[in-house]
């Protein structure tokens, strides 16, 4: 197949990986409502053709936590990336490093900080969830800050894991599973040849620093899944933001309440998601939520958003809804899974060029003229693309 399309990785992931690593990263909770919502929703968010107005030298660029960025986009953290191509999280590091945005690592990523980081010229930023184990988060910030890493991005909307029934049907979890994996894999000899035997170890490599110990995927659904901490609240954090040096990012609000308490607490940032639709089935999608949080909010902190973002487009979308910034996670994931680093770089151009044209075409320059005032505010709702 050939890739013309930010959209086109996902076919092409579909067929290089093994159903349950597919199936991971495509798949929501529950019904999927508001994995579909998050795309439908943001589809319908219609620009307005503006033309004659002299667009030269359009700029992409912007600065977020004292750090020039090319583009409004970064890569997400998505747990296990180490799984969808060799060293996994080293080759999206290296793609975004080149394009020049940055790479979000997650705390459960298969490669740890120090390999990622010491591929890389420009500091990556770190995830960091609220785990039981505070031992292992405080490990995980010196070693960030160690590696000269200065943007945290704490994930607050996983208390608990949804329930992804898909990964149940696909082998990931559930009855057999191991076993499904395993023959799931000899049934896709480039991805077994690739990453299932030149990929290795297939450690969640911060993890088994902290433990001293290999990890593996029975520990990303046992550990991880232990350790999640409900009883947090904000003032729990409040050690984090007293020993941590540098920006700190709340991801997963989906609330303008939630938004004003991170002004509060001081945050730098914060990331309007629902976690890809993988949470709360059944929540607003995150364009739709996102326009009370800039009313509430903007100005004091960064506003970031992820959840449904596939193409440049979208991210114009985000922008002139009052974002910051977005986070892209299967869009970068899928092509990572297909070509590796080199997919990677083709997704981040062809998001580039998208998003050059959307601009253009609504005759604005730079980010800072693209506002609500490029929306056209009484559009009718386009027609539900088909769910996936
Ligand atoms: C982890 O954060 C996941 O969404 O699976």
């Amino acid at each position: 197949m050939i890739i013309s399309a930010p959209t086109d990785f996902r076919e092409t992931a579909r067929r290089r990986l093994p159903p349950f690593l597919f199936h991971y990263a495509d798949g929501g909770a529950y019904s999927e409502y508001t994995l579909n919502r998050n795309v439908a929703d943001l589809a319908e968010v219609a620009l307005k053709q503006r033309v004659l107005k002299n667009v030269e030298g359009l700029s992409l660029e912007t600065e977020l936590f004292g750090r020039r960025m090319a583009m409004p986009v970064a890569l997400a953290p998505v747990g296990l990336t180490g799984m969808y191509a060799r060293r996994g999280e080293v080759q999206a590091a290296r793609a975004a490093t080149k394009k020049g945005i940055p790479f979000t690592l997650s705390t459960v990523s298969v490669c740890p900080i120090e390999e990622v980081q010491s591929k890389v010229s420009t500091p990556i930023w770190f995830q960091l969830y609220v785990l039981r184990d505070r031992g292992f988060m405080k490990q995980a910030l010196e070693r960030a800050a160690a590696a000269g890493i200065t943007t945290l991005v704490f994930t607050v909307d996983m208390p608990t894991p949804g329930a992804r029934y898909r990964d149940a049907h696909s082998g990931m979890s559930g009855r057999h599973g191991p076993m499904r994996r395993v023959l799931q894999a000899m049934m896709h000899p480039r991805w077994a040849w690739d990453v299932g035997i030149h990929g290795k170890p297939h450690d969640l490599g911060n993890v088994s620093h902290y433990l001293g110990k290999p990890t593996g995927l029975a520990d990303y659904i046992g550990w991880l899944a232990k350790n999640f901490d409900a009883s947090i609240g904000w003032k729990d954090l409040e050690w984090i933001r007293d020993t941590w040096k540098g920006s700190i990012v709340i991801k997963g609000i989906l609330d303008p309440d939630d938004a004003r308490d991170a002004v509060r607490f001081g945050a730098d940032g914060i990331v309007v998601s629902n976690h890809g639709g993988r949470q709360l089935d059944g929540v607003l999608s995150s364009v739709r939520a996102l326009p009370a949080i800039v009313d509430a909010v903007k100005g004091e902190l960064k506003i970031l958003a992820d959840s449904g973002i596939r193409s440049g487009l979208d991210v114009v979308r985000m922008i002139a809804l009052g974002a910051d910034a977005v986070l892209i996670g299967r869009a970068f994931l899928y092509a990572l899974a297909t070509a590796g680093e080199e997919g990677v770089t083709t997704l981040l151009d062809l998001f580039e060029k998208e998003m050059r044209v959307a601009m253009t075409l609504t005759g604005v320059k730079s980010l800072s003229e693209l506002d609500r005032s490029c929306l056209v505010s009484d559009a009718k709702p386009l027609p539900l693309p088909a769910s996936p």
